[in-house]
């Protein structure tokens, strides 16, 4: 298949498919959600997922006035409610979670509101903002998850369909949102680095194992006089030199967080 180029117009029409959550925030017993298909986990320890909203979102308000929200899935049975989440502003249209039949409930970390229709919920507390572009990138921490049965360790996706988001169409009108379930996934497990794989996965392991050993036992103000013993480990796998200020810096978010 040949690749054609692309209006760039079109890029994040070329990046969906995307899961959209609904983010939902609450200040002085006014809430509101809004859909977010543009979302991301940051980092895993400590847990943290970023979303871009623009500040003219009423929830960008709530969430930057109370730091506290919620990030929720919902079953694509719910898709007729993606039009008030994602179409109307709570900030011209009060009241819309009732009017689309959506009720909140609270979290017990931090008593966040939480979509109570939801397939999964996380209670967030605001950790950072960074202004992007025309989005901010609102950063939050994972306080507590909740799910449905469905979630075993892995989403089964038996009774889970997540909705997915491909994009809106352009004016003229009427101007279309394209949202695809599917009704079976085929799900597909493969062994993780198998075969002739399977042999870097070990080594890279114990490469960063051994950084860390070192490390941990060296206060930091001592780490300059390790490089030459980090030197000759990337050497003896094989590795560049430099690869030592790598591992170094990732050992180092693992030892101090
Ligand atoms: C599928 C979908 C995905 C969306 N993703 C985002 C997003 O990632 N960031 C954003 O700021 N707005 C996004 N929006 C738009 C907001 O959901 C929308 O402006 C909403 O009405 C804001 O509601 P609020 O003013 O009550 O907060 C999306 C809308 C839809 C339908």
């Amino acid at each position: 298949m040949v690749l054609r180029r692309v209006d760039i117009r079109d890029l994040d029409r070329v990046l969906y498919p995307k899961i959209p959550v609904v983010v939902a925030a609450e200040y002085k017993g006014r809430v509101s959600a809004m859909l977010a298909a543009w979302w991301t986990q940051l980092s895993s320890d400590p847990p943290l997922i970023g979303v871009a909203i623009a500040p003219e979102r009423y929830t960008y308000k709530l969430i930057l006035k109370s730091t506290i929200y919620s990030i929720n899935f919902l079953d694509a049975a719910h898709l007729d409610k993606t039009p008030y989440l994602g179409d109307a502003s709570e900030r011209f249209y009060p009241g819309k979670l009732a009017k689309a039949g959506l009720n909140i409930s609270r979290g017990e970390a931090l008593g966040a509101p939480i979509i109570a229709e939801a397939s999964a919920a996380l209670e967030m507390k605001l950790f950072r903002v960074f202004e992007a572009g025309d989005h901010d990138m609102i950063i939050g921490e994972v306080a507590s998850i909740y799910a449905i049965g469905d979630f075993n360790g892995v989403w089964k996706l038996n009774s889970y369909r997540p909705i997915m988001y491909l994009g809106r169409t352009r004016r003229p009108a009427p101007v279309k949102r394209i949202y695809a379930t599917c009704r079976d996934f085929d799900v597909k497990e493969l062994e993780y680095a198998p075969g002739e794989l399977k042999e870097q996965a070990m080594k890279r392991v114990k490469v960063m194992e051994a950084v860390e050993e070192l490390l941990k036992k060296t206060p930091p103000s001592e780490w300059g006089r390790l490089k030459p013993v980090l030197e000759e480990l990337m050497r003896e796998n094989n590795l560049e030199a430099d690869d030592v200020e790598y591992y170094i810096d990732d050992a180092r978010r693992r030892l101090f967080k």
